[in-house]
């Protein structure tokens, strides 16, 4: 399997996607000649943090230097390409943390680079470090070499003492979006001359979670499976062992129209192609989850609602309108409350449970037949949540009948008016509908 991500690490400024605040900030430090000792990459994995490194230490100490664009060519660029310069260390802290790296560290800023502009320290994962670390690597923050830059990179920066941070310029590395994504897959796959549908890449992306290094890694596996063929939708089922929208969408059906037979129908399927049930059932939570905040139009404003192929983002609509929120709700914590059992016992075997999911189905059916008397009260206040909104307290006078040709209709919104009035008044009375229904006498 060729590595992809290596293969198509950003080089350069130019190359590098997103990412815009600390590159436009980086590039105007290395023009203007104003180099700090110490900068701090944080943000979570794959978004470019190393690479990003990478491209400060070759801007810094390639021959023609510093520059915007080095020139990929000369022993500094290439030893730091190729991870072997001399002059630029790169240390994983999360395999160094003791107090004896850093003070290796510590002994060895002090001399001269061997062969360029700056001794550079690349430090990943730096909020592993001991304590002890800390307070030797902030001595030399708080006396740098004027020959020295420290690079420092985490995907936690809460675990950062406050006095590093303070030391240091700090850069916020964000999280990529779908379309940043499949934009960078589709460039990919040009260069390496590989078919797709766009589909199956819109559908990578979302697997990836806003990492670059997951989405490409992905990428890298699906076409090891189709031996560069074209890249289709089902491809990518088949390597990451999900399934189609449509098999989520079945199965609450399903559940929702009593048809234990077509829920089932889904379980077997899932069974016999030997994919895992947990995923499935996690996957189904995870589709809960996302018709739920359709229905309350949660995601408009986020990016989660294109995080969704064309064909997952119209099931989810047919089912966001099927469904009442309430029983979504129920569902969901039904399934939620089997899937956690299932984590507390590991070593179970696949048709235990299967037939554990089976018996939750027909359960869950039942309840969803004859609600439970908390979910009736649950339904009532907020149906008289509605009415009382329709009616709110400040405008208690009845809209007049206007004549026309509508006066029927009106005249018949004003009876429902009156009705509603006379019964609920304009304060709330769910309690006191609750205390009737849930009074001992
Ligand atoms: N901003 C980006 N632009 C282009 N590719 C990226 C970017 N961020 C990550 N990648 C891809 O992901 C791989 C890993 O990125 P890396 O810089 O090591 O991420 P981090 O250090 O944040 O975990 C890179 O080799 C590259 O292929
Ligand atoms: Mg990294
Ligand atoms: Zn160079």
């Amino acid at each position: 399997m060729i590595n992809l991500a290596l293969k198509y690490r950003p080089k350069n400024f130019n190359d590098i996607v997103g990412q815009i605040h600390a590159s436009q900030t980086l590039k105007n430090s290395i023009t203007s000649g104003s180099i700090s000792h110490a900068y701090l990459f944080y943000g979570s994995r794959g978004i470019g943090k190393t690479s990003m490194a990478r491209i400060v230490a070759k801007s810094l100490n390639c021959v023609n230097g510093p520059t915007l664009t080095p020139c990929e060519v000369c022993d500094n660029c290439r030893g730091i390409n190729q991870g072997n310069h001399v002059d630029v260390v790169e240390m994983d802290a999360a395999s160094n943390r003791g107090i004896e790296h850093i003070r290796e560290l510590r002994e060895n800023v002090r001399f001269s680079p061997m062969s360029s502009r700056y001794k550079i320290y690349i430090i990943d994962e730096v909020h592993m470090l001991t304590n002890e670390s800390f307070n030797a690597l902030l001595k030399t923050l708080e006396e740098p070499p004027e020959h020295v830059v420290f690079i420092l990179a985490t995907t936690e920066f809460h675990k950062i003492p406050e006095t590093i941070i303070s030391r240091c310029q700090n850069y916020p590395f964000k999280k990529f979006s779908l379309p940043d994504i499949t934009h960078r897959l589709s460039f990919i796959l040009e260069a390496e001359k590989i078919p797709f549908e766009e589909d199956a890449l819109g559908f990578i992306a979302t697997k990836a979670e806003g990492s670059m290094r997951d989405g490409i890694s992905i990428l890298d596996s699906i076409i090891a499976y189709t031996h560069r063929e074209k890249l289709t939708l089902n491809d990518i089922y088949s390597v990451l062992g999900t399934l189609p929208a449509e098999s989520y969408a079945n199965f609450l059906d399903g559940i929702k129209t009593s048809n234990l037979q077509k829920a089932l129908r889904e379980i077997n399927s899932v069974y016999d192609d030997g994919l895992d049930l947990k995923r499935f059932v996690w996957d189904v939570l995870d589709t809960i989850k996302n018709i739920v905040l359709l229905k309350n139009n949660a995601m408009q404003n986020t990016s989660s609602i294109s995080s969704f192929t064309e064909n997952a983002r119209k099931k989810l609509e047919e089912m966001a309108q099927k469904w009442d929120g309430n029983e979504l709700i129920f569902v969901f914590n039904s399934l939620f409350t089997l899937y956690n059992e299932w984590n507390m016992f590991p070593s179970m075997k696949s048709g235990e449970i299967r037939a554990m999911l089976e018996i939750k189905i027909v359960q869950i059916m039942e309840s969803l037949k004859n609600p439970s008397l908390s979910q009736v009260l649950q339904k009532l206040d907020g149906i008289i949540k509605k009415i009382n909104n329709e009616n709110p307290p400040e405008d208690p006078q009845p809209h007049p009948v206007k004549p026309g040709k509508k006066m029927e209709e009106d005249a018949s919104d004003n009876n429902d008016f009156y009705i509603k009035k006379a019964f609920l008044g304009t304060t709330d009375h769910t309690d006191e509908i609750k205390n009737i229904f849930t009074s001992k006498e």
